[in-house]
């Protein structure tokens, strides 16, 4: 399949079945966003794979709301960096985290990122809920999780001729 038919049948899938997904297909995700570009090829970014249903059960408070899709996931991939390294972490964490959910959805795997800087958990911030929960250094900020498992309901494609092309501005705005 083409890059662009992979990128137009890629959708947000945020209900899945209990099937595991498979190591194969775990590995060439977590191949996907190691992979990816980051400014001064300064790779900030560390990924924290969680399979234990125990952990991903806990993470799902890690957002008012809008991580309860952990719960049926089969795995999930924390994304966090240490901004020490570089003032573009937070870019750099994000083409990570966009390179394995394309990646996933082409391997058939449903896939949803859930934001997790600037975000709460009640009084507490998502980061400090998850720092504790998987014990990453003080020094690493959290930027996302990707919720990974096989899809219950996938959206359709998007079909080309319905994209934004007003949005595109050709020689000047
Ligand atoms: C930066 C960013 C943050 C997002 N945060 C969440 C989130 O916290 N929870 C969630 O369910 N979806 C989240 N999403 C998924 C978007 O809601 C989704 O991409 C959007 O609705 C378009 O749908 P599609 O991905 O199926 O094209 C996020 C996506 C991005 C790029």
């Amino acid at each position: 399949m083409d890059l662009l038919e992979v990128m137009r049948k890629r959708r947000s899938v945020r209900t899945y079945t209990e099937e595991p997904i498979t190591e194969e297909s775990l590995t060439k995700i977590l191949q996907a966003g190691l992979l990816s570009p980051s400014g001064r090829a300064r790779r900030p970014w560390e990924f924290i794979v969680v399979q234990k249903r125990e952990t991903l059960d806990a993470m799902a408070g890690c957002r008012d709301g809008a991580a309860s899709m952990l719960r049926g996931a089969s795995c999930a991939v924390v994304v966090i960096a240490d901004p020490e390294k570089t003032d573009v972490w937070v870019e750099d964490c994000s083409i990570a985290m966009a390179n394995m959910h394309l990646m996933a959805d082409s391997l058939g795997i449903g896939s949803c990122w859930i934001q997790g800087r600037l975000r709460t958990a009640g009084d507490t911030s998502t980061e400090d809920y998850l720092r504790k929960l998987l014990h990453f250094p003080a020094e690493y900020r959290l930027e996302a999780i990707l919720s990974l498992g096989m899809p219950q309901n996938h959206p359709a494609a998007y079909e080309l001729e319905q994209l934004p092309a007003e949005k595109i501005h050709r020689e000047s705005y």
